[in-house]
């Protein structure tokens, strides 16, 4: 099997090739590298361009007549960088998203997986757990970016001119369990990036938030490690027909979450345990806009695609520090 991934060199579109790989399924990565990293692609078969791009898009397909279908990661991804310049992010999102389904349907490929995400959902702290028909309230212009490509391709699907599975992923942590890839950015905004920052930098790691409604009042989140989150992609592929005949229709919306909300001090207490040592940490009030977080209340998956996380957070948190002490082996120092 052959799969094109838009977005294959970035963090989660890199481990789907990886897991993809070692599977006997091969990857196509068309990737425009703003964001993802040419040595993430090395050994694969590579398109350095736009996912807009209809010449470039249109040669990945008559290189590769035999692509199955196609795994859309491509995307902007901070949202407080949405919040400041939400233009691009609609621009590079969703008009550029509209583009690449026409090139797709042009070239017949019916197949798509797309890369949603759990920030969709109604954060209001009221319901801590969510599912595929919880109220959708998206509080960026990312998320809004996400929610409304999902709505593109439902409406494209139902005209028959894409078949698709939309994952909503929650909190995807951790790197390709053998260190091919991992978060390209050497700083990430996320927790465990600031965990991480904070124990090898002797700083202080602060709680925003201890008031949440939540088992200790600190934020909670759904991790799962991004190789599971891999693993999912691999269990749509091969069950992306009956997922839809299961469905009766030509779209489907899957949830990707462990089921299991870990809060901040939670993670605080893993993050610990993984290192040995304690982690410096402060509580401080949450500020404007931080939300209580949610975590996934779906069995879909499990249902449908027969797809459960394997690995543990602690797993994640340790292959996040295996990955931050190799990343600049591969990746330099900066950036
Ligand atoms: N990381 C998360 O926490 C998370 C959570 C939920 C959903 N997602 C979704 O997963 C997908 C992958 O996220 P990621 O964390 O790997 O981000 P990433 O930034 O590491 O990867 C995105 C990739 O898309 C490429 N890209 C962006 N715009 C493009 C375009 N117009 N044409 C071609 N390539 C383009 C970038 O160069 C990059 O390699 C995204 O769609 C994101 O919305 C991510």
């Amino acid at each position: 099997m052959k799969i094109l991934i838009t977005g294959g060199a970035g963090f989660i579109g890199s481990t789907i090739a990886s897991a993809c790989l070692d599977v006997g399924i091969t990857p196509v990565i068309l990737d425009n590298l703003s964001t993802g990293r040419r040595e993430f692609t090395k050994d694969r078969a590579f398109y350095e361009g736009d996912v807009a791009d209809a010449g470039l898009v249109d040669k990945v397909f008559s290189d590769h007549p035999d692509i199955y279908g196609v795994i859309h990661c491509a995307s902007l991804i901070v949202v407080p960088e949405s919040m400041t310049d939400p233009l691009r992010y609609y621009r590079e999102n969703v008009a550029k998203g509209i583009l690449f389904f026409e090139h797709l349907a042009r070239n017949d490929c019916q197949r798509l997986l797309f890369s949603s995400s759990a920030a969709i959902f109604q954060a209001d702290g009221e319901r801590l757990t969510v599912d595929e028909d919880s109220p959708l309230a998206p509080g960026s212009p990312y998320a809004q970016t996400k929610a409304m490509l999902e709505k593109v391709i439902a409406d494209v699907s139902a005209a028959g001119q894409l078949r698709s599975v939309s994952l909503r992923y929650f909190n995807p942590i951790g790197a390709d369990p053998r260190l091919r890839t991992g978060l390209q950015v050497l700083k990430p905004t996320h927790a465990l990036g600031a965990m991480i920052e904070c124990h090898h930098s002797n700083s202080t790691f602060t709680v925003t938030g201890t008031d949440f409604p939540t088992k200790d009042g600190s934020g909670i989140r759904d991790y799962v490690h991004v190789w599971d989150i891999a693993q999912a992609h691999i269990a749509a592929l091969r069950q992306f027909d009956s997922v839809l005949e299961t469905e009766a229709a030509n779209s489907s919306v899957i949830i990707l979450g462990s089921g299991k909300g870990t809060t901040v001090k939670d993670l605080v207490r893993i993050f610990e345990k993984v290192t040995g040592q304690p982690l410096t940490h402060a509580e401080v009030p949450r500020r404007p806009g931080d939300q209580a977080g949610a975590y996934s209340g779906s069995n879909k998956a499990a249902k449908l695609l027969g797809w459960r996380p394997m690995l543990t957070v602690e797993q994640a948190v340790q292959d996040s520090l295996a990955w931050h002490a190799k990343r600049a082996d591969i990746l330099g120092q900066v950036a």
